[in-house]
Formats: C-alpha cells, structure tokens, sequence
C-alpha cells in the first residue's frame, strides 16, 4: 500500500516536471514511420516522456534476452500507452483519475463501464480501457496485429498476463511499472 502510494506521487510528480527532449524526438522518429510519429507527438508531453523511458527501459532489459529483436521491443515500449492521445487530460485531471482508482477502485470500474455510452465519464472508460483504444487507433494505420495484441492487454490491472502470452509483454509490463 505505501509503495503504491509512494509510487503515484513519484509519478504526479515525475508529470509536473516532464521535459521532453529533442534527442527524445529523435530516439522516437529512429523506431517509429511518419505516422506513428504523429500520433505519438498528440500525447501530452509526460506521456511521450513516459513511453520514451519504458521504450529505453526494454532496450535495457533486452540485453537479458538477446534471442528478441531490440526494435520491436523499443517500438512497442513507444506506442504501449497511444491510446492517451484521446484522453485529453492534463496532468491534474490525470492524477484525479489515478487517485479515484487508487482509493476506490470499485468507483473507478463502475465509472469507466458508465462511460463506454456515457461522454460524462468518458475519461474514465479511456483511462482504464487505453489499451483497447489504442490498439484500435493503431489498426487504422496498418500497425500489425501482434503489436496490437500486446498493447491492447499491456495493463495487468485490466488483464492478468496469461502464461501463453509472449516474453515482450511480460518486458512491457516490467518497464511500465518502473515508471
Ligand atoms: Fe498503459
Ligand atoms: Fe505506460
């Protein structure tokens, strides 16, 4: 419970102070076509930092697992959270909804359920559901199916990791709860 908490004001305060580099938008156009670029570049700046850091963490832990292909890893550690472009929040409404899954996890699933056909509380079925949405924005743009699996169940707290899933998820999973 403290690390958790501990672990979302690291994060609130890892948002507030986000500077997105230009070696950062360079690091992002060397794995992703011009199309992923411009929707990776609709994310709000602590998000883009944010997959930046995940992308960088999987290269790192790629190195424990050399049989991987370190561009695919990068690439999915980049668009794993795309589906934030349609949130449109900034970091306060974000910590909001951080803070209401935290101490009511049971308002936060009602809410997000509420706003699958409800716009009132359409932030919330975005914020739990990013995955879903973001695979479904990818798929527009001819991004492959395995990528869009991946990122589609990348949130454990939305689907478990299952044992038949594969190594790069489990990669995901471990760079994304680092940051
Ligand atoms: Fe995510
Ligand atoms: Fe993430």
């Amino acid at each position: 419970m403290w690390y958790s908490l501990t672990h979302r004001l690291r994060q609130f305060y890892f948002g507030m102070s986000a500077v997105y580099l230009k070696e950062d938008a360079a690091f992002v156009s060397s794995y992703l076509n011009s199309e992923e670029v411009a929707l990776f570049n609709q994310l709000p700046t602590f998000e883009k930092k944010h997959s930046v850091i995940v992308a960088k963490k999987m290269l790192e832990l790629a190195l424990y697992n050399p049989e991987l292909d370190p561009r695919k890893l990068a690439k999915l550690g980049l668009l794993h959270d795309i589906g934030k472009v349609l949130e449109r929040s900034g970091i306060v409404t974000k910590s909001i909804l951080v803070i209401v899954r935290f101490l009511f996890p049971w308002l936060y699933n009602w809410l997000a359920e509420l706003g699958v056909r409800n716009r009132l509380f359409r932030a919330f079925f975005i914020h739990r559901h990013h995955g879903l949405v973001g695979a479904q924005l990818l798929a527009k743009i001819g991004v492959s199916s395995e990528f869009l699996m991946m990122i589609k169940k990348h949130d454990p707290r939305v689907e478990p990791f299952a044992p038949d899933d594969p190594i790069e998820l489990k990669i995901l999973q471990q760079a994304d709860s680092t940051y």
